[in-house]
């Protein structure tokens, strides 16, 4: 039966693993792409921005581009050049872009998409959540027209820019601190389901197997995204962003529980933690504010990534 595919707006930081957010949502049918946001996380606002044109110019995505602000709410930029390269996005070759970028800003076009919506948007957020902070400050009113925000970012157990916090949150704690405060329904793809989101070296032989141009770039990508991890003993790359992509395709693959999370603003060593209380696990009363994924089904979910790269006909 097909089902009116649902809208969303990608908020992200390119990055690799961004990219394969995009390329799934893309790929998806049930997803529609209404607009996509940029923030300044694994590289500068400028060459994610950047990042983000060429990589809608590669996969064909034609959805407005607004530019996000040079850094956090309060604190100094971080940004991966370890992990994603001097460019943010560094391997293979892309085309220069040739889509424009809008004359909106990224919380403008938030606004604007959410306003002209028929139906309540979903947000994916990759990034940094300085942005979606932001619409939730200036825009209160846009709050119901928001149906769900599944983001990558956080992890219950540890993190891994600090061995308290995730690089997302680190980021930008007080955005963060928003957005869990909000209200608005949460799913939190965090460090406890994107570390067994592995793609091995098999499976992106598999992909470049297919042996389209984009199957190339997909594939030169994870290799590339692989070395850092494969540096510091991961089994394989951890695809972090299209988890939160995945749990709106396909939620049978994972493995989802309910926690309250609470975004530590303050603290030398644990600024940024994802401190998760579940309802009866402590004495405090909690209201859960967040589906936390857990686990899922890797080869279920590498599977969906091959076939979303075997979509693409060039
Ligand atoms: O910690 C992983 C997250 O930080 C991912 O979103 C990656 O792209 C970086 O932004
Ligand atoms: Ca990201």
């Amino acid at each position: 039966m097909n089902r009116t595919p649902i809208p969303v707006i990608h908020d992200c930081d390119p990055g690799h693993d961004d990219a394969m957010a995009l390329l799934l949502s893309q790929a998806a049918p049930e997803i529609e792409i209404r607009a996509i946001t940029t923030c300044c996380g694994n590289q500068t606002i400028e060459k994610t921005t950047y990042n983000t044109r060429r990589i809608c110019t590669l996969l064909g995505i034609d959805a407005p581009i607004g530019m996000g602000r040079p850094g956090p709410m309060l604190q100094d930029p971080i940004t991966a050049a370890n992990i994603h390269g001097q460019s943010g996005l560094d391997g293979p070759k892309l085309p220069e872009p040739a889509v424009p970028l809008s004359t909106l800003s990224a919380v403008e076009l938030m606004a604007k998409t959410l306003e002209e919506s028929d139906e309540p948007v979903t947000i994916i957020s990759t990034g940094p959540m300085t942005n979606t902070g932001c619409l939730l400050l200036a825009h209160p009113e846009l709050k119901p027209k928001i149906k769900r925000i599944s983001m990558m970012g956080g992890g219950i157990k540890h993190g891994n820019w600090s061995p308290a916090a995730e690089f997302n949150i680190l980021v930008d704690p007080e955005a963060a601190d928003i957005v869990f405060r909000s209200g608005v329904p949460i799913t939190m793809a965090g460090l406890d389901v994107t570390l067994k989101a592995l793609i091995l070296e098999a499976d992106i032989a598999r992909i470049r197997a297919i042996g389209t141009r984009i199957s190339q770039v997909v594939a030169d990508w994870l290799d590339f995204f692989y070395e850092f991890h494969r540096k510091i003993g991961y089994r394989g790359a951890p695809l972090h962003d299209p988890c939160a992509v995945a749990a709106l395709l396909r939620p049978e693959l994972f493995d989802m529980q309910d926690y309250f999370v609470q975004i530590e603003t303050q603290g030398e060593f644990c600024r940024g933690a994802t401190v998760g209380a579940q309802p009866g696990k402590t004495d405090q009363a909690v209201v859960p504010n967040a589906t936390c994924l857990m686990d899922v089904d890797r080869q279920g979910f590498v599977d969906l990534i091959v076939e979303a790269v075997e979509s693409y006909e060039n």
